[in-house]
């Protein structure tokens, strides 16, 4: 089975590595030069333990290589992943990328005379899939949904164990507009030995972004843990987090809410409330990313202010 990854970026090309390693037939597209030329001299061009050993180990296959040309990489493919960024701005996030992608693979889908699933690995606002990313499709190739299929299939990888998290997933989410796109998505992701939920579009986007404020909230729960180990005598920080449940050592592990891992934390917690400011609800009362930062305002939304009032 022939997969094409838009974008050959932290996510994308990890993906594409791990794919490759499961016997799929991974072409990678970058449009990004430095990021083409390294990959092609096999170098990696950013810091994440295995993955330099990863790209070694399928280049010796025939099954990876990247390209610049979307044309060549979509034949024969069945699926065409999109893995390009989603940056944070002041209005949620910027699908410019993304949108650019689906409507230069509509272009092609056009063309192309046979069923293609375009499948989201970028982390999208609910809604995104359904929306943005099928009218560029259906714009640029005048195909209606059905004709080519449309799937949302979340990454839950973390920095700095992204390889085994992608190996060893504990759960493969497929998001899918219909039956027929889920069972294309689903023999890609074959092998895995680990629970597949199948599910509508938006419910995957907004799986994501639910487990990026979990893992907000394990590691702000661990600081506290910690801190609270750290001033009393004779407690054992790692033997109390493997006591309370294993995910704690996990992230707690990874030093994930200290130094440049606190900011992303932060931004995850942004995008969220971000995500429920159309409704008027910016969350009730705020997690805190660092032991002593300042917890936010509670929410103002008549929700939450009946709760409060309560
Ligand atoms: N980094 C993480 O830990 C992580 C984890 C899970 C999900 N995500 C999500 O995955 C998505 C990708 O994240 P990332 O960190 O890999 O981003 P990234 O910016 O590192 O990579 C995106 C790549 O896409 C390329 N690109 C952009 N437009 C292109 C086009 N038209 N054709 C070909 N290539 C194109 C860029 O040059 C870049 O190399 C984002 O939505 C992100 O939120 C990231």
């Amino acid at each position: 089975m022939k997969v094409a990854i838009i974008g050959a970026g932290y996510v994308g090309l990890i993906t594409a590595l791990g794919l490759a390693r499961l016997g799929r037939q991974c072409v990678c597209v970058e449009k990004n030069p430095a990021r083409l030329s390294a990959l092609r001299r096999g170098e990696v061009f950013f810091h994440e333990p295995g993955v330099p050993e990863l790209l070694a180990e399928v280049r010796r296959t025939d099954r990876f290589s990247v390209t610049d040309d979307l044309d060549a990489a979509l034949v024969g493919a069945e699926v065409a992943m999109i893995a390009v960024g989603t940056p944070s701005n002041e209005a949620g996030i910027d699908l410019t990328d993304v949108r650019a992608v689906a409507a230069e693979v509509g272009a092609r889908l056009a063309r192309a005379d046979r069923y293609v699933v375009v499948a989201v690995k970028s982390t999208v606002i609910p809604g995104s899939t359904d929306g943005a990313v099928r009218e560029e499709i259906e714009r640029a190739s005048s195909l209606q949904l059905g004709e080519f299929g449309l799937a949302m299939t979340p990454e839950f990888l973390r920095e700095g164990s992204a390889v085994s998290d992608f190996l060893n997933p504990d759960r493969i989410v497929i998001g899918a507009a219909d039956d027929r796109a889920a069972e294309v998505v689903a023999r890609l992701f074959e092998g895995f030995a680990c629970p597949v939920l199948r599910t509508t579009l938006r419910n995957a986007e907004m799986i994501k972004y639910a487990s990026n404020a979990l893992l907000a909230c394990l590691v702000s729960f661990s600081n506290e843990v910690a801190r609270v180990c750290e001033r009393c005598e004779g407690l054992d920080e790692e033997t109390v987090m493997r006591g309370v449940h294993p995910a704690l050592l996990r992230v707690r592990g990874r030093g994930a809410a200290r130094g440049a891992g606190a900011a992303r934390l932060s931004a995850r917690r942004r995008r969220l409330r971000r995500l429920l400011l159309p409704q008027g609800c910016t969350g009730a009362g705020d997690v805190r990313a660092q032991p002593g930062a300042r917890a936010a305002p509670a929410c103002r939304c008549p929700r939450h202010q009946r709760g409060a009032r309560r």
